[in-house]
């Protein structure tokens, strides 16, 4: 058989023949991440108003060094350079932070929004040279496998956060006593929120069965594997809920702190 040769012309920088407004969608990516850029960045650097009793805000936990009764070890360290804005959030939030820049969904959709590399599929890139993530400084985005690690710490540690939410001072005896306020029930959302988007994570993906070349071969890593698969199918939902959650949780915790809402009891 004869092959024909067909030469694909080059679309230009926005061409493109879908019939769809293509661009909503990375617009909207790059408007919902540059706010929670910005307010995490306000928050973590305030270093003050991220606790509220027995609640602690996510930016914040673990607390390593810090004022608050939440800190693990201590007070501010005298290590720490003069010249740097002391808050407890700078010691931590690199791990999620890293987690999600990382996070195969947000970087196709990053790539786009803020890049425009390309700036939608099928719509005509700037560039002309396909690099991928093979060469630096792309090639970093490969840590995520140990970040996902970092992540599922997190995890551990934010589920602890609610059982501490769940036990409050009584002012008359000054005794613990079991509770659940709204604040309770907030932080416990935004852990099954992060966990439903570190558990559906492609990283983990492969890690639970994704290296095998036959499932029959271990029934467990099936199970685990689907599991895993069953989260991932709405990876993107998961990372979009998770972080505006994660973003309201601080807003909550802070507000509460600074006496702006009131943290109503339930039981
Ligand atoms: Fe999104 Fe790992 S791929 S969290």
């Amino acid at each position: 058989m004869n092959g024909v040769e067909a030469t694909i012309p080059r679309r230009s920088f926005g061409q493109t023949m879908r019939p769809d407004v293509w661009w909503t969608q990375p617009l909207l990516v790059f408007l919902g991440l540059s706010i929670f850029i910005v307010y995490s960045t306000w928050a973590a650097f305030q270093g003050s108003h991220y606790f509220f009793g027995n609640y602690i805000s996510p930016f914040y936990s673990p607390e390593l060094f810090g004022d608050s009764p939440h800190s693990w070890f201590g007070t501010k360290p005298p290590w720490w350079p003069g010249w740097l804005i002391f808050s407890p959030a700078l010691l931590i939030l690199w791990a999620p932070g890293g987690f999600r820049v990382t996070c195969y969904y947000y970087r196709g959709a990053y790539y786009k929004a803020f890049w425009a590399d390309p700036p939608a599929c099928t719509v005509g890139e700037a560039r002309k040279t396909y690099l991928g993530e093979r060469s630096f400084p792309l090639i970093m985005q490969n840590v995520h496998r140990y970040f996902l690690y970092l992540a599922l710490v997190f995890i551990v540690i934010l589920t602890y956060d609610v059982w501490k939410a769940l036990w409050f001072v009584d002012p008359r005896t000054g005794k613990s006593v079991f509770g659940i306020g709204v604040g309770t029930m907030v932080l416990a959302i935004n852990v099954v929120l992060l966990s439903g988007y570190t558990f559906g994570c492609h990283s983990l993906r492969h890690l639970a069965g994704g290296f095998l070349d036959q499932f029959s071969k271990s029934p467990t890593c099936y199970r685990a594997y689907a599991c895993v698969t069953c989260f991932n199918r709405r990876h993107m939902l998961w990372a979009w809920l998770s972080l505006f959650w994660v973003g309201f949780t601080d807003l909550y915790v802070r507000l509460c702190s600074m006496g702006v809402w009131t943290d109503w009891r339930i039981v």
